[in-house]
């Protein structure tokens, strides 16, 4: 892509927000950005993503996350994205559902209700994993590919899975095995620092 195309769709798309960080980058030729959205500051999203906010719903996105490709949040009351968050490609978050109970209706002439939804700073979603209604993901916890996360996820700890399950802490009581290998790695690499003053 190149610096006209790219400057072209940073403008297009960063009218579509309630409110605008600083330093946002959207690099995709197609984003759909309905009702309240507010991003903030170095925070990026990719191609097709779909971002839809009913009346009197908000979508609130923080600094430094990234939204991939086909992500999709969409919003009956309160989402909130936590700074540093990412979203892999195709995951998807709602915080409502249809009511199913208590009567024979059809789908489409139930209620609609809403619980909000908190994807925690740092937080790591994986490919296609959905994010229930209600849902508190914890700080800097991991969600793996495809999960289907029903429950509160507390701080660091890794869920995978349909219905998503407790896999293990990200630093607490490691097998050896892993010990090792992050300790090589880590060694090796080191950790990276932002490249920015955030
Ligand atoms: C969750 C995740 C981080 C775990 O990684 P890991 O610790 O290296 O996992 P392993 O491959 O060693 O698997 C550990 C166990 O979890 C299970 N598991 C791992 N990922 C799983 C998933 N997504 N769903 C269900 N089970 C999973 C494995 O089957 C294994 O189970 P077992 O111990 O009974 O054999 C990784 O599988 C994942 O999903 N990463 C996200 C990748 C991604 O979305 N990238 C997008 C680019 S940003």
């Amino acid at each position: 892509m190149n610096g006209i195309t790219r400057a072209y769709r940073n403008f297009v798309h960063s009218r579509k927000f309630a409110k605008l960080g600083t330093g946002c980058r959207f690099i995709g030729r197609d984003l759909t950005v309905e009702g309240h959205v507010e991003i903030g500051d170095y925070s990026r999203v990719r191609e097709d993503v779909k971002l839809r906010a009913s009346k009197g719903a908000k979508i609130i996105i923080g600094k430094r996350c990234l939204l991939s490709w086909n992500v999709i949040i969409e919003c009956g009351e309160l989402i909130e994205v936590h700074d540093g968050a990412g979203l892999a490609e195709y995951v998807r978050v709602r915080d409502g559902t249809h009511l199913i109970y208590g009567t024979e209706a059809n789908w489409r002439y139930v209620p609609n209700y809403f619980t909000p939804v908190i994807i925690g700073e740092d937080a790591w979603i994986g490919s296609g994993a959905y994010v229930s209604k209600g849902v508190k993901i914890g700080k800097g916890a991991v969600i793996g590919v495809g999960a289907m996360v029903t429950k509160d996820v507390p701080p660091y700890e890794i869920w995978v899975g349909s219905p998503a399950r407790y896999l293990r802490h990200r630093t607490h009581d490691l097998p050896e095995e892993l010990q090792k290998l992050a300790d090589e790695l880590i060694k090796k690499y080191g950790i990276k620092e932002d490249r920015r003053d955030w």
